[in-house]
């Protein structure tokens, strides 16, 4: 007797059919990136919430893939564009599209090592890279995370545990006094979440002022850890960022790590973005001192071109990732001697997905190589563009290109509201038909507008596209007379 059809087991041919055709929606979409707009005119940009009925039956896979598929596309907002000059999301590498189907398809659960034998040996193997290009001569280990975010709570977790061996197990009241960290006032978010979520309190974080290169101020640092210190309060750690979310500043790793020695914290590199510097020859030296850190994040779904989810905690005191995680409970099975450590006990997550593997295959097809090139080509791109904000006549360089992340100011008298508000219009400007992505933040304080040179598809045509656009902008905005205000040199 035949057995009933299972709901999700298709037919094969239907299976067949249905990869062909997303592989070849893919293949378009890819087809149109250089050129795509990042999104609709705003006249057309509609969120509303989504008003179907939970489907309880079945329907027609392939109309439902075809036509879902069609509407992202059509409605997106097209991060892998090579027009979006946006935050630190990068356009997929393709072999990582592909490396991310196989392994949704295989599912390894990386908890455990029995489990994901392989899959886990390349998590290890890709670590082993990162390691070796960070400078790490000895022991070192970590792991893959969902994002900058988990890698950096790992970090401070990691932190405490080696500054407060007990309060992992006895809470961080045990401690007796209030721990206390350090970073740059221009540092990113995800700390002052972590801090929180560690229960030490958001405002163990000490933000330390910048000078004017962006860079935290060691003089300042000092001088905030000997005070908290005279206050009975407890520094654990300092976080150098390479690469700030909002200008691309590189903190001094060096003059950060003799702090650090000196003081005996533990010294953490924020790298989600800048940390990929490591992977360019040319540019390593960029992070000179990174090799010094305890621990590092470096997120591949940034500067290295990986889709969602790819970060990674990486540390040269391996066996801190026991004390902050090593947990133990009878349903999980016992690992054979012979087996490395289960990574349920390295790591702040349980199950967990293969997130090295699209870093892995994309490494192994392409080589560290195409990464130099990549790297050092954005660089370049960016050094160009610089020179063209510091001869435009209506825009100034209002940060050192240290990262392929330009700050721009207008050239226009008056207050910082006024100057606010100009850049929010030129931005409103630039990016209202939805060709281009490029936005408003502040960096020291201080309005700018933000230009990320972030797809390996940008080339010198999208920018001469975006700098028209930002001309035409500020002239609109300016009115002629800015425009005629500065010569261009
Ligand atoms: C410097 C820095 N650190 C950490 C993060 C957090 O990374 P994620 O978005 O992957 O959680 C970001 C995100 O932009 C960042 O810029």
């Amino acid at each position: 007797m035949n057995e009933p059809s299972l709901p999700f087991d298709l037919d094969p041919d239907l299976r067949r059919r249905l990869g062909h055709r997303l592989i070849d929606l893919i293949d378009e979409y890819f087809a149109h990136l250089p050129q795509r707009p990042v999104q609709l005119p705003a006249s057309q940009r509609s969120f509303e919430p989504l008003h179907n009925p939970l489907p309880e039956t079945a329907a027609d896979p392939e109309a439902v893939l075809e036509q879902v598929t069609r509407e992202l596309i059509e409605k997106g907002f097209h991060v892998p564009s090579a027009n979006y000059f946006g935050l630190m999301n990068p356009t997929p590498a393709y072999i990582a599209v592909l490396a991310e189907t196989l392994v949704a398809a295989l599912n390894p659960q990386l908890a455990t090592m029995a489990r994901s034998q392989l899959a886990s040996k390349i998590e290890q193997e890709t670590l082993r890279w990162i390691g070796e290009r960070i400078g790490w001569g000895g022991a070192f280990d970590g792991s893959f995370t969902s994002g900058g975010n988990e890698a950096n709570f790992s970090a401070l977790a990691l932190a405490l545990a080696a500054r407060f061996p007990h309060a992992t197990e006895e809470g961080v009241a045990s401690i007796g006094a209030q721990p206390v960290f350090y970073a740059s006032a221009e540092s990113h978010h995800s700390l002052d979440k972590s801090a929180g979520l560690l229960g030490i309190g958001r405002r163990a974080l000490r933000r330390i002022p910048v000078h004017a290169r962006l860079e935290m101020d060691l003089q300042r640092l000092e001088t905030a850890i000997a005070a908290d210190i005279s206050a009975g309060r407890i520094p654990f750690a300092v976080v150098a960022t390479a690469g700030t979310t909002n200008s691309g500043a590189i903190d001094d790793l060096e003059g950060t790590a003799a702090v650090c020695r000196q003081r005996k914290l533990w010294f953490h590199v924020d790298g989600a973005y800048g940390g990929a510097a490591t992977f360019s020859d040319q540019h390593r030296n960029l992070l000179r001192g990174i090799e010094q850190a305890d621990s590092v994040t470096i997120d591949p779904h940034k500067w290295l071109a990986m889709p969602f989810a790819a970060g990674v905690i990486i540390t040269s005191q391996p066996e801190m990732l026991s004390r902050a995680f090593g947990i133990a409970t009878p349903y999980m099975p016992k690992s054979a001697a012979s087996l490395p450590v289960d990574n349920f006990k390295i790591s702040a997550q349980w199950s967990r997905r293969a997130n090295a593997f699209k870093l892995w295959l994309t490494l192994r097809i392409h080589g560290r190589q195409a990464y130099e090139q990549h790297i050092n080509r954005q660089l370049a791109l960016a050094q160009d563009f610089g020179r063209w904000l510091e001869n435009s006549a209506h825009f100034e360089l209002a940060a050192p290109v240290r990262l392929p992340i330009l700050n721009g100011r207008v050239r226009l008298p008056g207050g910082e509201e006024k100057i606010a508000a100009a850049h929010l219009a030129v931005v409103e400007e630039v990016t209202r038909d939805g060709r281009r992505w490029i936005s408003e933040t502040k960096v020291a304080g201080r309005s700018v507008i933000r230009i990320m040179i972030v797809s390996y598809l940008t080339g010198e045509k999208q920018i001469a596209e975006l700098q028209a656009a930002m001309t035409a902008a500020a002239v609109k905005v300016l009115g002629a007379k800015a425009a005629h205000s500065q010569p261009v040199r």
